[in-house]
């Protein structure tokens, strides 16, 4: 084992241990403090943002799949996002995660930290968790073991060789377990799980790094109506200890999971507001709804 990159690991690790801001409140409020020095790695939400994007416009091939594209969510919230097949609800998520650079515009983790500044490995060590459509969990290992490799990820091979997990840890997997409904599954090997069982144990190991920010793309896609269910349940349950961003077409699920609905059309944000209301929206209802 090289104890330098461990060191070096271990260095890294600690730049990017993401703790509450010192002065958030016990009610998740915002702290009465502005513009305070945070340490490093850490994610400033006093300005009451986790994520904030600002006229963000990306093309393909001359195409505009995001255009000037501006977009907030609170700390804790639960954000959903719908509109047509093509609205750029993925490219989206391509860009705040690192995988698609814009060509314009801005886009912050928190009030601090510009997200383009890094790649996507560093992104999603500094806690933004991303869940895309298909499961990608390892069907040869059991629920145990696929929970227990998401905390090894970035720590190269050897580290992952003499990887033991610490109590801390053992207890948040424990945790992660009984929130994503698998207690009963520990030693099942993953490829015998259902398809909704398979999703969740997805979410279950982007949980084990306890993202900030977590980004769900059409999460419910192919599950049974019992599994959409328990899958609103864990969102809202998820809801307050992680932000998350929704991307769904299923609208019985969104009803049962939103607060704000963000409505994409043509790269940009066409209405925004509780269900309700954008339901009732003329132009939402031209463009997707009423299809
Ligand atoms: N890497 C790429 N190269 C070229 N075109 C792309 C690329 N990524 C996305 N697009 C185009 O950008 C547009 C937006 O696609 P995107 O996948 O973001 O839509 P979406 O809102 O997620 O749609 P859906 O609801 O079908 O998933 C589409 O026209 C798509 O073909
Ligand atoms: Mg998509």
């Amino acid at each position: 084992m090289t104890p330098d990159l461990l060191d070096e690991g271990a260095k890294r690790a600690a730049a990017y241990q993401l703790r509450e801001p010192p002065g958030k409140t016990e009610s998740g409020g915002r702290a009465a403090g502005f513009a305070r020095v945070m340490t490093d790695g850490e994610v400033d939400t006093t300005h009451g943002r986790i994520l904030y994007l600002e006229d963000v416009s990306v093309s393909f091939d001359g195409f505009k799949a995001i255009n000037k594209l501006s977009l907030d969510i609170a700390p804790g919230e639960l954000r959903c996002i719908i509109g047509p097949n093509g609205a750029g609800k993925t490219t989206m998520m391509d860009i705040i995660t690192g995988k698609t650079r814009p060509d314009e515009g801005t886009v912050f983790f928190g009030s601090t930290i510009d997200l383009l500044r890094y790649t996507e490995p560093e992104i999603a060590q500094m806690g933004i968790g991303r869940k895309f459509q298909k499961p990608t969990v390892f069907e040869q290992l059991t629920v145990f073991e696929n929970l227990e490799l998401a905390l090894k990820t970035n720590k190269g091979v050897q580290a992952s060789m003499f990887f033991r997990l610490d109590s801390g840890q053992s207890d948040r997997l424990a945790e992660v377990l009984h929130t994503i409904h698998l207690a009963d599954s520990v030693t099942r090997m993953a490829g015998n799980l259902s398809h909704g069982q398979k999703q969740w144990l997805e979410i279950g190991m982007l949980l084990m790094q306890d993202p900030k920010l977590l980004l769900l793309d059409e999460p419910v896609a192919g599950m049974t109506d019992e599994e959409t269910a328990r899958t609103a349940e864990l969102f809202l349950k998820l809801k307050g200890q992680h932000s998350l961003m929704v991307v769904e077409h299923d609208m019985s699920f969104i009803k049962s999971i939103s607060e704000i609905v963000t409505v994409l059309h043509e790269g940009s944000v066409l209405a925004q507001g509780p269900l309700e209301q954008v339901q009732n929206d003329e132009r939402v209802i031209e463009v997707y709804l009423g299809r």
